[in-house]
């Protein structure tokens, strides 16, 4: 069947379903240092669960689906998951958001199991600012996850950087990245998810030793046109040539969302940019959320939610579609210029 359309017209093909809350970092603009009360286990969906929901949604349109989390990959079933989504047939693509942890120990299986690529998440080079983001990491370790999914050919291999002004990152270190070998790097706008005042834990301060918490403010966020001239200006002084936007010839990678795509003349990578503050791309929104806990959440920046855990678990497959339709249909036209979320990035799954 084709694909469903929402009211407003936008053709939805797209889930993101979050697998786990759970995560082996601390990412300070993800979740509170102490992490987040963890759902009991009843309460989020199992694998078979999660399969089940996906092969409806695919009767409804849905062609591409992506893991993510918290971590998706210390979800104990997410290689049997991927095998499951793996054996719907209109699913196309099956990607997957990580912090790379754990990708030299389970990516072969992935792989096996049809696992199409992956998004891996860095937002510095520096291995005491990565200690300080993410409170727990060692950034060796992200940097093995990033070789073994080039190694295994997982095509594209993108890398997600989340710029906040105050960390000051190279963001030419990271653009650089993208000359010699296949990495698509992205910088994303900083977006207020899981902002709640009542929630905050201090301020952020990038020359302290820990990093006790990120608030948001708008002042953090760097507009991808700045961010563009800033490393445009820094590959001058380093003797590089400008970034050209990608063309026909020349096509972005494989699953371009909302990403606009620029490369290093001669490059094998590109450098993407994700304008999710300066530039609403709302009318171009093609996704659905799902979260671990079992909701479907139609916009990553509205708090409304359709709970279809219930239907999943006890419901007929007509009970669980008409959760899926209500939550088409309320997908909004553009979410409002919000300053925070209820749930936690981690909570909501990226
Ligand atoms: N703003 C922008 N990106 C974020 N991510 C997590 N929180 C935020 C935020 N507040 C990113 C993660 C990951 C992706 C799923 O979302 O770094 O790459
Ligand atoms: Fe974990 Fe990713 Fe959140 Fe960091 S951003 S805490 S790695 S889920």
């Amino acid at each position: 069947m084709e694909k469903l359309h929402d009211a407003y017209g936008r053709g939805i093909d797209y889930l993101r379903i979050s697998v786990t809350d759970k995560c082996n970092l601390r990412c300070i603009y993800c979740m509170p240092a102490d992490g987040v009360p963890f759902r009991p286990h009843e309460e989020l969906l199992r694998a078979e669960e999660i399969a089940r929901f996906t092969r409806l949604a695919a009767h409804e349109g849905i062609r591409r689906v992506r893991l993510t989390g918290g971590e998706p990959l210390v979800f104990k079933g997410v290689v049997d998951l991927v095998r499951e989504l793996r054996a719907i047939p209109e699913i196309e693509d099956i990607s997957l958001t990580t912090n790379g942890v754990l990708l030299p120990r389970l990516a072969p299986e992935l792989k096996r199991a049809g696992l199409d690529r992956v998004n891996i998440s860095l937002d510095t080079l520096d291995a005491e600012q990565f200690r300080r983001v993410t409170r727990v990491g060692d950034l060796d370790a992200t940097l093995a996850g990033i070789e073994t999914a080039l190694a295994l050919g997982l095509d594209p291999v993108k890398i997600n950087c989340v710029v906040v002004r105050r960390l000051k990152q190279d963001v030419l270190a990271f653009a650089r990245l993208s000359v010699d070998r296949p990495l698509h790097v992205r910088f994303i706008e900083y977006m207020p998810i899981g902002n709640d005042e009542t929630r905050s834990h201090g301020a952020l301060d990038p020359e302290a030793a820990t990093y006790d918490a990120a608030l948001w403010g708008k002042s953090d966020v760097v507009p991808t046109a700045e961010l563009i001239d800033k490393i445009n200006a820094q590959a001058a002084a380093a003797g590089l040539e400008p970034l050209e936007p990608v063309g026909e010839k020349d096509p972005a990678p494989l699953g371009a969302g909302p990403a606009r795509y620029w490369r290093f003349p001669g490059a094998a990578g590109t450098v993407g940019f994700i304008s999710a503050m300066s530039n609403h791309f709302c009318s171009r929104c093609n996704r659905l959320r799902l979260t671990a806990d079992g909701m479907i959440r139609p916009c990553l920046f509205s708090d409304d939610e359709y709970p279809v855990r219930d239907a999943l678990r006890r419901g007929t497959d007509d009970e669980v579609l008409a959760v899926y339709r209500a939550a088409l249909e309320h997908k909004p036209k553009e979410h409002e210029l919000i300053e925070g979320t209820e749930r936690f990035m981690s909570q909501i799954g990226g």
